[in-house]
């Protein structure tokens, strides 16, 4: 498994050089650098006041794909990484939905770190810094709702993050929903609105993708019970689709739960998928021209009738993802 693992570290350092190094001359070596990124600054979101007495189901979110795994000079620029800037930069800017996969490393404590798809490729931290970045963000904006959406792959380990959520207090500042509502009862209509939300403090919502039970946890909400996504995987920018893929509904039957609409472009060496960040500026583009985000969020909120909740994107910085929140939840 180990052997395997570098194996796959080893290949991606090659694939970042031969991406990387392309017309710059002269690599024949693998190195674990893309030597040219230039992030962007991030813009940010501009909040729309009248959305504030309306449903959280309402608005429409920026979301961060695999929020802790942060290309950096320290890191090489690793092209196992997501995003440019950490998850405090990520929610001062104006991302409000963070996702993450939550790991047990086999050789670490007995904590659950923040890796992608694997520790040895990318380990963006432990579950508790992630929350204290949360909860910081929380307590000193106090009129903001944010939503955690895990991948839980610690088998059995929901004792794990009850421990994470308890050790940083951020357990008090979480949203349960009634428990009438459990599995699967929640509709739309069901949410608070974010002055509710706010007047409660109640403004963390988290959804692990399987393992949550929530007698045990209420805050700790089963995400497809709540919530269906789209397609993700994608590979080609005509690719993205705004019918629900998990769970799958019959036909084009759009159910009236929260939506998450996965927008990042993958792309390919030697069978291996990582990041597309060359082409992030125009995937996350405003504009309405096929594979830009302001296209995709447009055409699912005609399939939806009503505004898609969750843009999840990668590299948040580029294209200009606030302007589509904006334009989706201004009007
Ligand atoms: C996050 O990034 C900002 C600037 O990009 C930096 O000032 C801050 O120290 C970082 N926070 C952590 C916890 O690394
Ligand atoms: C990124 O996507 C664009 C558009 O599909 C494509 O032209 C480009 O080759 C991709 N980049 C990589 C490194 O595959
Ligand atoms: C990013 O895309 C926009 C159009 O969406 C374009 O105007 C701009 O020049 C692009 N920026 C870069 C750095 O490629």
């Amino acid at each position: 498994m180990l052997i395997l693992a570098w194996l796959f570290y080893g290949l991606q350092i090659c694939a970042s050089a031969a991406v990387y190094s392309r017309g710059s001359g002269g690599h024949t070596t693998c190195q674990l650098r893309d030597d040219n990124p230039h992030p962007k600054q991030p813009g940010s979101r501009i909040p729309v006041p009248t959305l504030y007495s309306q449903r959280y189901s309402e608005q429409t979110f920026i979301g961060t794909h695999n929020s802790a795994a942060v290309r950096t000079p320290d890191n090489g620029w690793s092209i196992s990484g997501n995003q440019y800037f950490n998850v405090s930069m990520q929610l001062r800017s104006g991302v409000r939905l963070l996702q993450a996969q939550g790991h047990l490393d086999p050789d670490g404590p007995d904590e659950i770190r923040l890796c992608h798809f694997n520790c040895a490729l990318m380990d963006g931290g432990s579950l508790n810094e992630h929350l204290l970045a949360v909860k910081d963000f929380l307590e000193t904006h106090r009129d903001e709702v944010v939503t955690l959406l895990f991948v839980n792959a610690v088998h059995g380990g929901l004792l794990t993050w009850i421990k994470a959520y308890y050790d940083t207090g951020l357990d008090l500042l979480s949203y349960s929903p009634p428990r009438e509502k459990r599995g699967g009862a929640m509709l739309l209509d069901d949410w608070p609105t974010i002055d509710e939300m706010v007047a409660t403090n109640k403004r963390a919502v988290t959804f692990l993708s399987s393992g949550a039970d929530e007698d045990a946890a209420p805050y700790l909400l089963n995400e497809f019970d709540y919530m269906f996504e789209t397609d993700f995987g994608i590979e080609a920018p005509d690719q993205y689709s705004c019918l629900p893929s998990r769970p799958r509904w019959p036909g084009s039957y759009i159910p009236p739960r929260l939506s998450l609409v996965n927008h990042f472009l993958y792309a390919k060496f030697l069978g291996f998928r990582y990041p597309n960040a060359t082409y992030a500026n125009t995937t996350n583009s405003a504009g309405f021209r096929v594979g830009e985000l302001g296209e995709h969020a447009a055409r699912c909120r005609s399939a939806y009738e009503r505004r898609p909740n969750f843009l999840l994107v990668d590299f948040f910085n580029e294209g200009d993802v606030f302007d589509v929140d904006y334009g989706m939840n201004a009007f």
